[in-house]
Protein backbone atom coordinates (compact mmCIF):
# COMPACT_ATOMS: atom_id res chain seq x y z
CA UNK A 1 0.00 0.00 0.00
CA UNK A 2 1.61 3.46 -0.94
CA UNK A 3 1.53 6.12 1.45
CA UNK A 4 1.11 10.16 1.30
CA UNK A 5 0.65 12.54 3.55
CA UNK A 6 -0.06 16.05 2.09
CA UNK A 7 0.30 18.87 3.48
CA UNK A 8 0.20 22.84 3.87
CA UNK A 9 2.04 24.87 6.67
CA UNK A 10 2.07 28.38 7.05
CA UNK A 11 4.19 28.46 10.44
CA UNK A 12 5.60 25.05 11.05
CA UNK A 13 2.61 23.71 12.92
CA UNK A 14 0.81 21.51 10.69
CA UNK A 15 4.68 20.59 8.99
CA UNK A 16 5.32 18.93 12.40
CA UNK A 17 2.56 16.69 12.43
CA UNK A 18 3.06 16.18 8.80
CA UNK A 19 6.59 14.90 9.30
CA UNK A 20 5.77 13.16 12.38
CA UNK A 21 3.26 10.83 10.23
CA UNK A 22 5.29 9.72 7.17
CA UNK A 23 8.06 9.03 9.52
CA UNK A 24 6.46 6.81 11.96
CA UNK A 25 4.64 5.00 8.65
CA UNK A 26 7.30 5.11 6.16
CA UNK A 27 4.83 7.58 3.84
CA UNK A 28 5.83 9.84 1.03
CA UNK A 29 5.35 13.57 1.66
CA UNK A 30 4.16 16.65 -0.37
CA UNK A 31 3.84 19.75 0.68
CA UNK A 32 1.21 22.31 -1.13
CA UNK A 33 3.65 25.55 -1.83
CA UNK A 34 1.77 28.82 -3.07
CA UNK A 35 3.26 30.73 -5.25
CA UNK A 36 3.04 33.67 -3.90
CA UNK A 37 3.04 33.20 -0.20
CA UNK A 38 1.61 35.80 2.26
CA UNK A 39 4.75 37.99 3.60
CA UNK A 40 4.10 39.11 6.96
CA UNK A 41 3.64 37.19 10.25
CA UNK A 42 2.45 39.89 12.11
CA UNK A 43 -1.20 40.28 13.17
CA UNK A 44 -1.63 41.04 9.54
CA UNK A 45 -2.13 37.49 8.57
CA UNK A 46 -5.23 37.09 9.63
CA UNK A 47 -6.16 39.61 7.65
CA UNK A 48 -4.90 38.31 4.56
CA UNK A 49 -5.65 34.91 4.84
CA UNK A 50 -9.01 35.41 6.55
CA UNK A 51 -9.84 37.31 3.20
CA UNK A 52 -8.58 34.98 1.17
CA UNK A 53 -11.33 32.05 2.72
CA UNK A 54 -13.62 34.87 2.42
CA UNK A 55 -13.48 35.29 -0.98
CA UNK A 56 -12.95 32.07 -1.92
CA UNK A 57 -9.48 32.55 -3.66
CA UNK A 58 -7.63 29.73 -5.22
CA UNK A 59 -3.63 30.76 -4.91
CA UNK A 60 -1.58 29.66 -7.80
CA UNK A 61 0.24 26.13 -6.75
CA UNK A 62 3.69 25.45 -7.11
CA UNK A 63 3.74 22.23 -9.35
CA UNK A 64 3.63 19.21 -7.25
CA UNK A 65 6.84 16.62 -7.03
CA UNK A 66 4.06 13.56 -6.96
CA UNK A 67 0.96 12.33 -8.17
CA UNK A 68 -1.43 11.83 -5.28
CA UNK A 69 -3.23 9.39 -7.85
CA UNK A 70 -0.17 7.11 -7.73
CA UNK A 71 -1.08 6.09 -3.62
CA UNK A 72 -3.77 4.36 -2.14
CA UNK A 73 -3.95 6.07 1.71
CA UNK A 74 -3.44 9.61 1.78
CA UNK A 75 -3.32 11.66 4.87
CA UNK A 76 -3.98 15.51 4.49
CA UNK A 77 -3.25 18.03 6.97
CA UNK A 78 -4.41 21.93 6.80
CA UNK A 79 -3.89 24.86 9.59
CA UNK A 80 -7.32 26.07 10.51
CA UNK A 81 -7.61 29.69 8.60
CA UNK A 82 -11.09 31.42 9.85
CA UNK A 83 -12.87 27.82 11.04
CA UNK A 84 -12.08 25.89 7.94
CA UNK A 85 -9.01 24.46 5.74
CA UNK A 86 -6.40 26.85 4.19
CA UNK A 87 -7.41 28.30 0.75
CA UNK A 88 -4.61 26.25 -1.12
CA UNK A 89 -6.52 23.11 -0.29
CA UNK A 90 -9.33 24.76 -2.67
CA UNK A 91 -6.85 25.00 -5.12
CA UNK A 92 -5.52 21.65 -4.62
CA UNK A 93 -8.96 19.80 -4.59
CA UNK A 94 -10.23 22.08 -7.80
CA UNK A 95 -6.93 20.43 -10.40
CA UNK A 96 -6.48 17.40 -8.22
CA UNK A 97 -9.55 14.98 -8.65
CA UNK A 98 -8.90 12.01 -6.20
CA UNK A 99 -11.34 9.15 -6.31
CA UNK A 100 -11.57 5.79 -4.72
CA UNK A 101 -8.35 7.05 -2.17
CA UNK A 102 -8.33 6.00 1.54
CA UNK A 103 -8.25 8.94 3.11
CA UNK A 104 -6.74 10.18 6.89
CA UNK A 105 -7.46 14.05 7.64
CA UNK A 106 -5.98 16.35 10.79
CA UNK A 107 -5.99 19.72 10.61
CA UNK A 108 -4.17 21.84 13.18
CA UNK A 109 -5.22 25.27 15.48
CA UNK A 110 -5.29 26.98 18.38
CA UNK A 111 -8.79 26.41 19.82
CA UNK A 112 -11.35 26.93 17.02
CA UNK A 113 -11.51 24.33 14.92
CA UNK A 114 -14.61 25.61 13.12
CA UNK A 115 -16.22 23.37 9.96
CA UNK A 116 -12.24 22.59 8.85
CA UNK A 117 -12.41 18.68 8.89
CA UNK A 118 -16.37 18.29 7.42
CA UNK A 119 -15.08 20.85 4.86
CA UNK A 120 -12.40 18.42 3.68
CA UNK A 121 -14.22 15.68 3.85
CA UNK A 122 -17.18 16.94 1.52
CA UNK A 123 -14.64 18.76 -0.94
CA UNK A 124 -13.23 14.63 -1.07
CA UNK A 125 -16.61 12.91 -1.58
CA UNK A 126 -15.79 9.70 -3.61
CA UNK A 127 -12.91 8.91 -1.31
CA UNK A 128 -12.91 6.38 1.38
CA UNK A 129 -12.63 8.68 4.26
CA UNK A 130 -10.98 6.84 7.75
CA UNK A 131 -11.20 9.11 10.06
CA UNK A 132 -9.91 12.66 11.13
CA UNK A 133 -8.28 14.45 14.32
CA UNK A 134 -7.53 17.70 15.28
CA UNK A 135 -3.91 18.92 16.89
CA UNK A 136 -4.07 21.73 19.59
CA UNK A 137 -1.50 24.46 19.77
CA UNK A 138 1.67 21.68 18.44
CA UNK A 139 4.69 23.98 18.48
CA UNK A 140 3.32 25.52 21.75
CA UNK A 141 3.34 21.78 22.97
CA UNK A 142 5.35 19.53 20.31
CA UNK A 143 6.12 16.17 22.32
CA UNK A 144 2.46 15.63 23.33
CA UNK A 145 1.11 16.24 19.73
CA UNK A 146 3.94 14.41 18.32
CA UNK A 147 2.53 11.10 20.17
CA UNK A 148 -0.74 11.91 19.60
CA UNK A 149 0.25 11.92 15.48
CA UNK A 150 1.96 8.52 15.70
CA UNK A 151 -0.28 6.61 17.70
CA UNK A 152 -3.11 8.07 15.22
CA UNK A 153 -1.15 7.68 12.56
CA UNK A 154 -0.05 3.87 13.75
CA UNK A 155 -4.03 2.69 14.75
CA UNK A 156 -4.90 3.56 10.70
CA UNK A 157 -2.65 1.17 9.42
CA UNK A 158 -3.10 -1.53 11.96
CA UNK A 159 -7.18 -1.23 10.87
CA UNK A 160 -6.41 -1.28 7.83
CA UNK A 161 -4.93 -4.55 8.23
CA UNK A 162 -7.43 -5.55 10.63
CA UNK A 163 -9.43 -5.36 7.69
CA UNK A 164 -7.86 -6.78 5.01
CA UNK A 165 -7.54 -9.99 7.05
CA UNK A 166 -11.10 -10.32 7.30
CA UNK A 167 -11.54 -9.86 4.03
CA UNK A 168 -9.28 -12.92 3.31
CA UNK A 169 -10.54 -14.78 5.70
CA UNK A 170 -13.97 -14.25 4.21
CA UNK A 171 -12.98 -14.99 0.65
CA UNK A 172 -11.27 -18.15 1.84
CA UNK A 173 -14.62 -19.68 3.43
CA UNK A 174 -16.42 -18.86 0.24
C1 LIG B 1 -5.17 33.45 8.44
C2 LIG B 1 -5.25 32.62 9.69
C3 LIG B 1 -6.49 32.28 10.22
C4 LIG B 1 -6.60 31.48 11.35
N1 LIG B 1 -7.83 31.12 11.80
C5 LIG B 1 -7.94 30.28 12.87
C6 LIG B 1 -9.22 29.82 13.32
O1 LIG B 1 -10.28 30.11 12.76
N2 LIG B 1 -9.27 28.99 14.41
C7 LIG B 1 -8.13 28.61 15.09
O2 LIG B 1 -8.24 27.88 16.07
N3 LIG B 1 -6.90 29.02 14.67
C8 LIG B 1 -6.78 29.84 13.59
N4 LIG B 1 -5.53 30.23 13.13
C9 LIG B 1 -4.35 29.69 13.81
C10 LIG B 1 -3.79 28.45 13.06
O3 LIG B 1 -4.82 27.56 12.67
C11 LIG B 1 -2.83 27.62 13.91
O4 LIG B 1 -1.85 28.43 14.46
C12 LIG B 1 -2.21 26.51 13.08
O5 LIG B 1 -1.70 25.52 13.90
C13 LIG B 1 -1.12 27.06 12.16
O6 LIG B 1 -0.58 26.03 11.41
P1 LIG B 1 0.77 26.25 10.57
O7 LIG B 1 1.83 26.66 11.55
O8 LIG B 1 1.04 24.92 9.98
O9 LIG B 1 0.52 27.31 9.56
C14 LIG B 1 -5.41 31.04 12.01
C15 LIG B 1 -4.16 31.40 11.49
C16 LIG B 1 -4.08 32.18 10.35
C17 LIG B 1 -2.73 32.55 9.80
Amino acid sequence: MKKLVIYYSFEGNTRLIAQTIAKAVHADILELKPVQEIQTKSFMKYVWGGQQVVMKKTPNLEPLIVKPKDYDLIFMGTPVWAFTYAPIFRTFFATNKLWDKKVALFCTHEGMPGKTLPNMSKALKGNDLITATDFLNVLKNPDANQEKAEIWAHKILVDIENQHQVFRSINQKL
